[in-house]
């Protein structure tokens, strides 16, 4: 099992007798590809937050390729998200002393993969995306769809287990926002990763293998 949650809950930051969600409980397997809508502010971005063990959370369970998060030091937690989790933020995260080929190389360095692979697997990743002539600029040159595209790339790069991706289509045009998709599902269908996509797209959804709603009481189908 690539993904399991159970009774996972968040409480409100500022009015922590009330709970954010509670009784999250989802399962994912490689191959699995899940989007999750709900309210803006229901705690969609937390949830992928917690998962990656980027934020607390309050109850539950997150086990990640088998290992339980919590009976890890942080060492041990970096290095297994690290290795297992690609994530998309939202708001994209790129560094932005970096080109878009340096950023999207950071996880395969961190993981000291192999060097000679690094350059075909850039080329193959942009060139799907649509970015190869954009390669050597810096973020604050891109455009936020490109900007978008080199955050995929970069959650790709290193093939995760489990893709967490943040609104990973917010900021492209349809053709893109396709393309992208297209590409998640593939990954998806060749049960190369799970994906876990929040998204608010109603074509992303129907993508998506399993479409849930993030509600104060846990994970709906919809
Ligand atoms: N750093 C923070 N400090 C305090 N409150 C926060 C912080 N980050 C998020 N929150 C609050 O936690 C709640 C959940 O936020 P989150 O960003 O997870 O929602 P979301 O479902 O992703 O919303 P959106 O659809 O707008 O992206 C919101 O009420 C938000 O204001
Ligand atoms: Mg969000």
């Amino acid at each position: 099992m690539t993904l399991s949650l159970r009774g996972v809950g968040r409480r409100t930051p500022d009015a922590p007798d009330h709970w954010l969600f509670q009784n999250v409980d989802l399962q994912m397997d490689a191959g699995a590809f899940v989007a999750i809508r709900g309210e803006s502010g229901r705690g969609k971005s937390t949830l992928l937050h917690l998962i990656a063990g980027l934020e607390r959370k309050d109850a539950g369970q997150v086990l990640l390729c088998g290992q339980d998060m919590d009976s890890l030091d942080d060492n041990g937690r970096t290095l297994l998200r690290r290795q297992k989790i690609g994530f998309v933020f939202q708001a994209f995260h790129l560094l932005p002393q970096l080109s878009a080929r340096e950023n999207i190389a950071l996880p395969w360095r961190l993981n000291a993969l192999p060097h000679k692979d690094l350059p075909g697997r850039i080329a193959a990743l942009a060139e799907r995306l649509g970015i190869t002539h954009r390669l050597e600029a810096l973020p604050r040159e891109l455009s936020g769809g490109e900007q978008q595209r080199v955050a995929v790339a970069r959650a790709l790069v290193h093939r995760p287990s489990l893709l967490l991706a943040d609104e990973p289509t917010g900021s492209l045009d349809p053709e893109r926002s396709e393309e992208v998709l297209s590409l998640l599902a593939a990954l998806a269908a060749e049960a190369q990763a799970a994906v876990l996509m929040v998204t608010h797209s109603g074509r992303a959804a129907s993508l998506a293998g399993q479409c849930l709603e993030l509600r104060r009481s846990g994970l709906h189908p919809l």
